[in-house]
């Protein structure tokens, strides 16, 4: 295994979304005004349920916080229960005090999908980076919607959805042919000047390709292999 990589096994679900969010609390700590990257999925709700009790318990403050959401589907607005947007709302900013304004993901009904991809970049440049990008990892081994490819691609842009994360992503729709048939990511390149990287999954239908990543070859044909050659990266596991 890479030495830099540092891969936690824990016992439960709930011990994950705790071991994730004092990560992330230690990040604020250090840096009231980080920018952390988020993710969306069922993996991280209970990092975000942990760190919404710590906000509540009065051990957090996001007053100064600046979140950037990894993707949206394309074709979603925020008030569509499916697309990030609303799962962000509903799963953290509703419920502690990150200021609104400060809260970015992705347009996914942007006219022009060029010039959105193009100003995501532009904002995370602008914003001075991300401090913390949490991740987690699709049953392809995509990191954001960075789905298995001959390159990596270094920008924000949009993908045509793996019919296999169609299917996997079907379970949160009333069908599979509901699923958008494309999204808006976050590039590797972004995802990798991130200062550090906090990888999460869990289930047993993660475990194959999550050690794949950690441990197989370095590939785009297995998105998150790239992490590899991140120099501080966090990966916590747990099979529940
Ligand atoms: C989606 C998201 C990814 C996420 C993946 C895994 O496709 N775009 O960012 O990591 O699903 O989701 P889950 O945590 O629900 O398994």
């Amino acid at each position: 295994m890479f030495p830099l990589i540092r891969y936690k096994i824990l016992d439960t679900y709930e011990e994950l979304g705790r071991t994730g969010a004092k990560i992330i609390a230690a990040q604020i700590a250090e840096k009231p005004n980080a920018v952390l990257g988020l993710a969306t999925g069922s993996s991280p709700v209970s990092i975000y349920q942990s760190l919404i009790a710590d906000y509540r318990a009065g051990k957090l403050d996001f007053s100064k916080i600046t979140s950037v959401n990894l993707d949206e589907y394309v074709g979603l607005g925020g008030d569509h229960p499916q697309s990030y947007r609303y799962f962000m709302q509903k799963n953290l900013f509703d419920h502690v005090n990150i200021d609104p304004a400060k809260t970015f993901v992705p347009n996914g009904l942007a006219a022009d999908m060029t010039a959105e991809c193009a100003a995501y970049d532009e904002r995370i440049v602008k914003l001075g980076g991300i401090d913390l990008q949490l991740l987690g990892i699709g049953l392809d081994g995509h990191i954001g919607f960075n789905e298995p490819a001959d390159s990596f691609t270094e920008e924000t842009h949009v993908v045509s959805l793996h019919p296999s994360t169609v299917e996997a992503n079907a379970r949160f729709f009333e069908s599979a042919d509901q699923v958008p048939r494309s999204a808006i990511t976050l590039g590797i390149g972004s995802i990798m000047r991130a200062r550090k990287i906090l990888l999460i999954a869990n289930g047993p239908a993660k475990k194959e390709i999550l050690e794949k990543a950690i441990s197989g070859p370095i590939t785009p044909r297995l998105p998150a292999s790239i992490l590899r050659l991140h120099p501080d990266v966090t990966v916590l596991y747990t099979e529940e």
